[in-house]
């Protein structure tokens, strides 16, 4: 979900629907907005998107300087207009935007009604509404905190009350918020963009932290009560980068900047035939004595963590295990100081992947992240951080995150293998030269838009889409599928190219699109072999192939869309891409918001 509030001297309404319409990305099923003005908080708030809301709104008259702002995901109960945010405890004092879940809520709903409280809405936030309520003694902040201490769960808070015209609070635990510093105007939001348009100076809330801010002034307490004092912190990419820039959809323009944040994340690493990383606490001697690797991460990110376990086995030959975070997390994973752990995660805020890198750090292993958004959560709490440096990602299939995502992998693999000496230094050499060739690759990529656009004006009614591939087409197999579940709706499964035999082949009937990833080399006889397979039982199939092998390609399947010819260990990260284009031309062609698919949120911050 997505949360902002306002103070100042302005009309608070349109600073927090613009703050919204950025912050749309992280869940769109229902928004509202409560504004306190003359002692009275008025609330405006609806199932659907924000243009819903902005329709009401039209018919309303809600002026004020002070308010909050909410667009939800829903988690307890469905998105209809009576659950959305903001919840008004039943008193008509307190206002509360909320992200996050509040696990203890029903025994506190029972309690609250006990006490003479009543609700509307079947939602974890009226409690908490209503629980301030219940604690507000003439101060909020103080009202907020004994609030804290009641609740389990995670949460990021913005709350207004009727008796403070010239205040509102924040807080958050394990969900992120910021405080936006203005000149006689201050901000809370879930997310940097939300409030770039008015400042670039932020302060960071932490876990267990309450912020009292006025127009004036911002205090962060810590839950004794205490003042903190948070340096600021300056945002210095351009609002530019985080807009669709005259493309149709971010998720298009996002491919399209492919190349050079590719650049952008391998160039400033590599320096005299070296890998260098910027800052980074793991010392050789940790590597050297390094007993097995986790990688750990959820969606997209965990399909990039499947290429990197190909490249660091294969390249600095240490075991890795590549885990789903949510499951890592329940298993009591055998984790000990011995071992390294790579996060991965374009948003730094997915909840069941920041868990899990705590529950590794916990079991005290090393723990590396490989994040895209500065100082997010997952940035700050791993021991080291790579950043993706792939500027704003806003469409909800992540793209140029994967990419760059795998660009770290493969750097982090060769200083591995350079550090534990099992390659030589003309083979580092040799990867460090591919590495550095592929945005010139992605150019090439792009250039053939329209071939796969017109394969997919053929294929965008399909009820069903295989994806087979072999080792790390495999892996590239398994995101293809992915992208396009998410944004086409059509179902889709990524098999193993030998695997398919042994029962998803039953599925494979007249016309059946599979599309086949033959990027390696080494196994690309094998890939025939399973093309032949499916293509006797009647499938279509679209295949990935070099350059080089154009002509054996052409024989084998019914369309090729060719790569740049790359060393088969670094093909994923071009490879990829024409499986990114192909689910963005087929979503178009269906009609459907591409860059905000149904039920999807870009960053989900709860488990
Ligand atoms: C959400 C998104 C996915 C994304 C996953 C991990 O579920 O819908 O597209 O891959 O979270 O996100 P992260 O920000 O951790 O990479």
């Amino acid at each position: 979900c997505g949360i902002v509030g306002y103070i100042g001297s302005k009309e608070a309404t349109p600073i927090l629907m613009n703050g919204l319409k950025k912050l749309e990305y992280r869940g769109y099923d229902s928004a509202g907005v409560a504004i306190l003005h003359d002692g009275v908080i008025k609330m405006v708030k609806t199932k659907g998107r924000l243009a819903t809301l902005e329709s009401k709104l039209g018919t309303t008259d809600l002026r004020g300087n002070l308010g909050i702002g909410h667009t939800r995901w829903a988690t307890h109960g469905e998105p209809n207009d009576v659950n959305s945010h903001p919840h008004i405890s039943s008193s008509g004092k307190i206002a509360v935007v909320h992200n996050g879940i509040i696990e203890n809520f029903m025994k506190l709903k029972e309690f609250l009604i006990s006490k003479g409280y009543h609700f509307q809405s079947d939602t974890d936030t009226e409690v908490l509404a209503n629980l301030i309520d219940y604690n507000y003694k003439g101060d909020l902040v103080k009202a907020v905190m004994n609030t804290l201490n009641d609740i389990e769960g995670a949460y990021a808070l913005g709350v207004i009350c009727t008796d403070c015209p010239d205040e509102f609070v924040a807080a958050r635990k394990d969900s992120p918020l910021i405080v936006g510093l203005g000149e006689g105007e201050n901000f809370i939001a879930s997310d940097i963009p939300a409030i770039l348009e008015h400042t670039r100076d932020v302060k960071i809330l932490e876990d267990r932290e309450v912020a009292r801010i006025t127009a004036g002034k911002v205090e962060i307490y810590n839950l004794l009560g205490e003042i903190v004092e948070r340096e600021p912190f300056h945002v210095d990419w351009d609002v530019a980068s985080a807009e669709k820039g005259g493309y149709e959809h971010f998720m298009m323009k996002e491919i399209c900047e492919e190349p050079a944040v590719l650049k952008a994340t391998i160039s400033p690493r590599v320096r005299d035939g070296q890998i260098q990383f910027e800052h980074f606490k793991l010392t050789d001697e940790m590597v050297k004595s390094c007993e097995k690797i986790n990688i750990i991460a959820c969606g997209t990110a965990y399909h990039a963590g499947m290429v990197g376990k190909y490249a660091i086995e294969k390249l600095a030959r240490i075991p890795v295990d590549v885990d789903v975070a949510s499951e890592f997390r329940y298993r009591d994973p055998m984790v000990n100081e011995k071992q390294i752990t790579i996060v991965i995660s374009q948003s730094g805020e997915t909840l069941d992947t920041l868990m899990a890198l705590r529950e590794a750090k916990k079991k005290g292993s090393h723990t590396v992240s490989i994040v895209n958004v500065v100082g997010s959560s997952i940035a700050r709490e791993s021991d080291d951080v790579l950043y993706t440096w792939a500027g704003p990602e806003i469409a909800v299939a992540s793209t140029k995150a994967y990419n760059t995502q795998l660009a770290v992998l493969y750097l982090l693999a060769l200083k591995f293998a350079q550090i534990r000496g099992t390659v030589d230094d003309e083979t580092i050499r040799y990867y460090i030269d591919q590495l550095m060739q592929i945005p010139d690759h992605m150019e090439t990529v792009l250039q053939d838009k329209e071939a796969i656009q017109r394969f997919a004006a053929g294929h965008y009614n399909a009820r069903s889409i295989f994806f087979i591939g072999r080792n790390l087409d495999y892996a590239l197999s398994m995101e293809g599928s992915l992208k396009l579940k998410e944004i086409s709706y059509i179902h889709s499964e990524a098999y193993a190219g030998g695997e398919l035999k042994h029962g998803t082949i039953a599925l494979i009937e007249d016309g059946t699109l599979v599309i086949c990833p033959m990027t390696q080399d080494a196994l690309f006889e094998k890939m025939v072999s399973n093309i032949r397979e499916v293509k006797a039982r009647g499938a279509v199939v679209l295949a990935i192939a070099a350059e080089k092998h154009l002509d054996e390609a052409e024989k084998a399947a019914d369309a090729v869309i060719t790569i740049p010819n790359i060393d088969p260990l670094l093909a994923p990260i071009v490879a990829v891409t024409p499986l990114q284009l192909f689910a963005y031309y087929v979503s178009v062609m269906k009609g459907n918001d591409v860059d905000k698919p149904r039920n999807l949120a870009k960053s989900v911050t709860v488990e």
